[in-house]
């Protein structure tokens, strides 16, 4: 479905980017794949190779100011080009809103804001030039192009212990729909994804001690088994997601059937909520 496509996907090591990546390279997307965690990273590469995807691993912090600019020049360098950007690398820092540091909080916005947007700004050259180009030259775009952001149902409905994280994944919905408003024009499409629970290690059981090393700090991941049993009966499914299901809430609106597809938060719940 994805064949001479090539498509950029954030904290893919694990969880849902590494499902992501999968999926997309199983249906014939070239991919590059990015993550903090180069070492997991380096396995998530050989395991698509080996299945006989065209892949190119490219370990750094999305965080990182000149970041962006460098891994669209190197998905450009290897592919020659980029048609699908998911914004996906993310993590959790909770605590309650009266002892969350300013630390605590701005850190959850620079990976789940600042990071997509310095991305996009980054992809520009590369997505939004050539769709231009195209429509001069040919009078409409000659390739599918499309964004696509991870956002939360903690983001959409608000949730204890997240003030940084539920506002981050509301403000990439608002950041979403702009783009969908500023590039539609060139055909480019810009959609998110909201994910309920989707068992991934930021969801596992806090009795796991999983902890994400950002800088100098570890901070520690997963969320407690009462919260985790409560989250699984909310959706009408009664189970958590797995990260290929979520993925597939991402490749869908990647696909050629959500064409007319944009500005839109896909909910993949399993039901929760409604
Ligand atoms: N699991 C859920 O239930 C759930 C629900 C809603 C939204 N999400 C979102 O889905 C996305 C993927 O999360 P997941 O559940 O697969 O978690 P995960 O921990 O399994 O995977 C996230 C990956 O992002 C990487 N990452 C973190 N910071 C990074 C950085 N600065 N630069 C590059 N890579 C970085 C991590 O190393 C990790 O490999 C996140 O944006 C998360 O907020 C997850």
């Amino acid at each position: 479905m994805f064949q001479n496509q090539v498509a950029i996907i954030t904290g893919a090591a694990r969880g849902i980017g590494a499902a992501t990546a999968k999926l997309f390279a199983q249906q014939g997307a070239q991919v590059v794949i990015n993550d903090l965690d180069g070492t997991v990273l380096a396995t998530t590469r050989a395991e698509i190779e080996a299945a006989g995807g065209t892949v190119l691993a490219i370990p750094g912090s999305v965080t990182e100011a000149a970041f962006p600019n460098q891994l669209m020049k190197a998905a450009v360098d290897a592919f020659g080009k980029i048609n699908i950007l998911v914004n996906n690398a993310g993590y959790t820092w909770d605590g309650m809103v009266h002892k969350m540091s300013d630390e605590q909080w701005q850190a959850i916005l620079d990976i789940h804001v600042t990071a997509p947007f310095r991305m996009i700004r980054a992809l520009a050259p590369y997505m939004r030039e050539p769709a231009k180009a195209e429509i001069e030259q040919y009078g409409a775009p000659q390739e599918p192009r499309v964004i696509i952001n991870i956002s939360s149902t903690s983001g959409l409905h608000g949730n204890i212990g997240q003030a940084n994280y539920a506002t981050g994944k509301l403000g990439i919905v608002g950041l979403t729909k702009t783009i969908a408003k500023e590039w539609g024009p060139l055909g480019i499409r810009c959609n998110a994804v909201a994910f309920g629970f989707i068992d991934t290690r930021l969801t596992r059981s806090k009795e796991n001690r999983e902890s994400i090393q950002v800088g100098e700090r570890a901070i520690a991941l997963g969320i407690p088994n009462e919260v985790r049993a409560v989250a699984s009966v909310r959706s009408p499914l009664e189970r958590p997601g797995t990260p290929e299901e979520a993925a597939g809430g991402i490749v869908l609106l990647a696909s050629p059937w959500a064409s007319y597809i944009t500005g839109h938060t896909l909910e993949v719940t399993g039901g929760a909520g409604i």
